[in-house]
C-alpha cells in the first residue's frame, strides 16, 4: 500500500480502531507483551504500532521500546497514548518496515501485532527482520491466520476481495509467512483464529 493511501485509510481508522477492537483484541495484545516482558534483553522493536494499544503493557523497568508506523494519524494517537506512560523509555518513529534502517542484533524482540496482514510482501518483511535478530532473539506475531481447512478457510477465501479493497489480506496463512528452512523454532502461545506466535532464533531454544 502506498504511504499516501495508507495515511488516508488510517486517518479514518485511527478514530474508531480502538473502540472497534477493544473487547477482544486488547487482552491478546496484553498477553503477547507479557511474553515479551519475560524475555531477557532490553531492546524491543514494534512494527506497525498503530494507535499504541500495546504501549501500556510494556514493563518500563525492563524494556526500551522503539515503535514505528507508516501512518501519521495512527502515530499521532500512539503519541497521545504514550503520554500516559511517561516512565516507558519509548521512541516513536514515522517509518515503513521495508525502509527502516535497523542494525543486525540491535533488537532483542521484534513485535508485529496485526500488521503483517496489511503489508504487501509480509513474508519478505518477516524474513528480513528475522535475519536481524541476535541469537536468542525472538519475533512475536499476533494476527488472524486462515486455518488449514474448514468453513473459516472458505469464508476467508470468499472475503479476500473485500479485504483487498479495505487494505488487508483476509486469506492469510501462517505457513505462507514462515521460511521453514530458517524459522525452525516457532511456537503458538495462543491458538485459534487470532493466534500469538513466537519465533525464536536460537540453536537450542528453551
Ligand atoms: C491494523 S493496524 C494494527 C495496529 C497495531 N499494531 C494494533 O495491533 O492495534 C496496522 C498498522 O500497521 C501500519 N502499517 C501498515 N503497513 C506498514 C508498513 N509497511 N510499515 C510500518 N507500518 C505499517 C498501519 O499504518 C497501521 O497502523
Amino acid at each position: 500500500m502506498s504511504n499516501r493511501l495508507n495515511n488516508f485509510r488510517y486517518f479514518f481508522l485511527s478514530r474508531i480502531y480502538d473502540l472497534a477492537l477493544h473487547w477482544f483484541y486488547r487482552p491478546l495484545v496484553r498477553r503477547l507483551v507479557a511474553a515479551v516482558n519475560e524475555q531477557p534483553g532490553q531492546q524491543v522493536l514494534e512494527i506497525g504500532v498503530g494507535t499504541g494499544i500495546s504501549l501500556p503493557f510494556y514493563d518500563a523497568q525492563r524494556k526500551h521500546v522503539t515503535a514505528i508506523d507508516c501512518s501519521l494519524p495512527m502515530l499521532a494517537t500512539a503519541r497521545r497514548r504514550a503520554a500516559h506512560s511517561p516512565q516507558l523509555h519509548l521512541t516513536l518513529e514515522h517509518a515503513a518496515a521495508e525502509d527502516y534502517p535497523s542494525q543486525p542484533g540491535q533488537f532483542d524482540q521484534i513485535v508485529f501485532c496485526n500488521c503483517l496482514s496489511v503489508m504487501k510482501e509480509p513474508a519478505q518483511v518477516l524474513e528480513a527482520y528475522y535475519n536481524l535478530l541476535p541469537t536468542g532473539g525472538r519475533i512475536y506475531l499476533l494476527n488472524h491466520f486462515t486455518p488449514e481447512r474448514g468453513l473459516l478457510r472458505q469464508v476467508d477465501r470468499m472475503l479476500a476481495p473485500v479485504g483487498a479493497v479495505l487494505g488487508f489480506k483476509n486469506f492469510f496463512t501462517l505457513p505462507s509467512l514462515l521460511n521453514a528452512d530458517t524459522m525452525r523454532y516457532t511456537s503458538t502461545l495462543r491458538a485459534g483464529y487470532w493466534r500469538i506466535v513466537e519465533i525464536s532464533k536460537a540453536d537450542n531454544p528453551a
